[in-house]
């Protein structure tokens, strides 16, 4: 599952794992996590030391989908890592080619050893397993992506302004879509979902008849 941010991706990838029995990673949290390694040694994020840093952090990530926990040297940092520091962050930590390499072989190897797997990300169809038997990209217009950004960051109680939101969407895009490695676009043999006008239920439910239909699900 790739996609820009707001499309509903994690929400969709969660419920979809659970209801297929099968287990769950979300590679943007590896990348958020880094982040915050580097935040936390008091590393600028465009610094030259950002990406030893990045790669020498200790993570672990949880591949249940009723709980996919992320941890830090042992410590659960799934709610920091969505704060605003990590978020403005992550862009530049994620682009660093050698923070990749080590993110995309450790991902490679959780999938490996999973019984059937949901994965979300940007590049996970393009680059990470190009082999997968079911791509899928999801879009929605970024006005559509900020409003439900907002609405996601006040649930977590983060007071947000619509307007820093939808900057806050387009910068990220701009960023994720143009850095040199693996930058952020649809595998040609994906298949592209405009969840502008979809609930995540219809979405869920489009993806759960092409599980089916592609016989993926015991
Ligand atoms: O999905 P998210 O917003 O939690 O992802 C955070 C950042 O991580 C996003 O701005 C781009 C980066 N990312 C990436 O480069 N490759 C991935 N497979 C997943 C996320």
């Amino acid at each position: 599952m790739d996609g820009p941010s707001g499309t509903g991706k994690s929400t969709v990838s969660r419920r979809l794992a659970r209801e297929c029995g099968a287990a769950y990673l979300d590679t943007g949290a590896m990348y958020r996590a880094a982040t915050l390694a580097v935040l936390r040694a008091g590393v600028a994020p465009d610094a030259p030391e950002a990406g030893p840093v990045a790669v020498a952090a200790e993570l672990e990530s949880g591949t249940d989908p009723s709980d996919p926990t992320i941890r830090l040297a042992g410590e659960d940092v799934g709610a920091e890592i969505r704060g605003p520091e990590v978020t403005r962050a992550v862009s530049a930590v994620s682009a660093l080619p050698e923070v990749r390499a080590v993110m995309v072989a450790r991902q490679r190897e959780l999938i490996a050893r999973a019984d059937g797997i949901v994965v979300e990300g940007r590049d996970i169809g393009s680059v990470v397993v190009p082999e997968a038997p079911l791509k899928v990209y999801l879009t929605a217009s970024d006005a559509v992506r900020a409003e439900r950004r907002g609405k996601q960051d006040r649930r977590a109680g983060r007071e947000v302004d619509a307007a820093t939101v939808l900057a806050d969407v387009r910068r990220r895009d701009r960023l994720d879509s143009t850095r040199k490695v693996s930058p952020l676009h649809a595998a040609p043999d994906a298949l592209v979902l405009d969840t502008d006008d979809l609930s995540v239920d219809a979405v869920l439910d489009e993806l759960l008849r092409l599980v089916r239909e592609r016989g993926l699900v015991r």
